[in-house]
């Protein structure tokens, strides 16, 4: 039995969590930031990264409390090191790196993008591979050809903005606050895709995602067409000059093209590549209709598809946990050198 502390502070949750032989969630602590965040309209970086210089040590306390584990009892450290925010990656790094070297105890890094799609055998699935990797997060869109569950080839990513930045955004430009994935989920419930808006393709053979076109398309339909007027864009209307049905339409009709544009781009990889199933993970798959078109694209393949419960679809330090109990059981182990990097497979 191996017991694995993980640390994630990728983005703006501060997240501890201990897990047994990396399927047992025995505690996951997840301090979300959003409140610190709002009135910005987005994470703000260095709020972000200070935020978590005050929680993190109270988090990994919650975190063994509520496991009923003492810190002798861990057998190794695992943290998100990479992608993301790096004042914020450095304050789980630092923590990760400072408990592996008092307790001496090995170390474990792992890029938090690849971590999220652990999180299906959180819930105790087993994934066959190869799998095919589908990760939708507010910063990450990507897809990944799975060898296991760290031998991973990115066969596309997002050009411009993730899927999730794109909810955000699109959200913004409906003013129905922040954050906006889940907003435009519960309007676009109320709404009926009224407005064929673009499901942008990339150019070239690879399965990469893009999603600016498609939001200034939303904000032009919306708004109408911008005239420059002393170098500024004048838009002739707003959104708030809208009703709520129409709100909801624009929601519904945002939410379908950008569900297909990924799912579109899913279509690619498993026309390619033959895997025994499909693995997603990231923020947006807590979306209701990316939900239904993921499984109902793995069923016209006949393979079977993993997605979280909702609870591991956000930025949690469990999936760190579970991939960091993965490398530990191959021998894998970090030394105390290691940094944290903006950078990973998928960015
Ligand atoms: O994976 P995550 O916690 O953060 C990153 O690793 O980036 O994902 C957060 C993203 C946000 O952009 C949020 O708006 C989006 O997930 N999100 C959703 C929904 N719930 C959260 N997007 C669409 N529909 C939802 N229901
Ligand atoms: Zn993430």
């Amino acid at each position: 039995m191996a017991l694995i502390l993980g640390i994630e502070t990728s983005c703006d949750e501060t997240a501890a969590a201990v897990v047994q032989d990396g399927c047992t969630v025995l505690s996951n602590i997840v301090a979300s930031q959003d409140s610190l965040h709002i009135e910005y309209g987005g994470v703000v970086p260095e709020i972000a990264s200070r935020a978590h210089l005050e929680r993190i040590l109270p988090v990994i306390e919650q975190a063994l409390e509520q496991s009923k584990t003492t810190l002798k009892e861990v057998d190794a450290i695992a943290v998100g090191n990479r992608p993301g925010l790096i004042g914020s990656l450095l304050v789980g790094v630092a923590a990760a790196k400072s408990l592996s070297w008092s307790l001496d105890i090995p170390l474990l890094t792992v890029d938090h993008v690849i971590a999220h799609l652990w999180a299906p055998r959180l819930d105790g699935i087993e994934i066959e591979y190869p799998a095919m990797g589908v990760v939708v997060s507010g910063g990450h869109t990507a897809l990944m050809l799975m060898h296991d569950p760290t031998q991973v080839e990115c066969l596309g990513k997002t050009i411009d903005d993730a899927a999730g930045e794109a909810f955000d955004k699109a959200a913004a430009i409906l003013h129905l606050g922040w954050p906006g994935g889940p907003k435009i989920d519960t309007a676009a419930a109320k709404g009926t895709p009224i407005h064929r808006l673009p499901r942008p393709k990339t150019k070239g053979d690879r399965p990469d995602f893009s999603f600016s076109g498609l939001k200034t398309a939303l904000l032009y339909g919306v708004r109408g067409n911008p005239t420059k007027q002393n170098g500024k864009s004048v838009f002739p209307r707003d959104a708030n000059e809208l009703s709520e049905s129409e709100i909801n339409d624009w929601a519904a009709s945002f939410q379908e093209a950008a569900v297909d544009t990924v799912i579109a781009g899913l279509h690619h990889a498993l026309a390619h590549h033959d895997v025994r199933c499909v693995v997603a993970g990231g923020g947006v798959l807590a979306n209701t209709l990316l939900r239904e078109k993921l499984n109902a694209t793995a069923t016209s393949y006949n393979i079977p598809i993993h997605l979280p419960d909702s609870l591991y679809c956000v930025d949690n330090a469990a999936m760190i946990a579970g991939l960091g109990y993965h490398l530990f059981t191959e021998g894998h182990r970090d030394s105390l050198h290691v940094t944290a990097s903006p950078r990973g497979i998928a960015s």
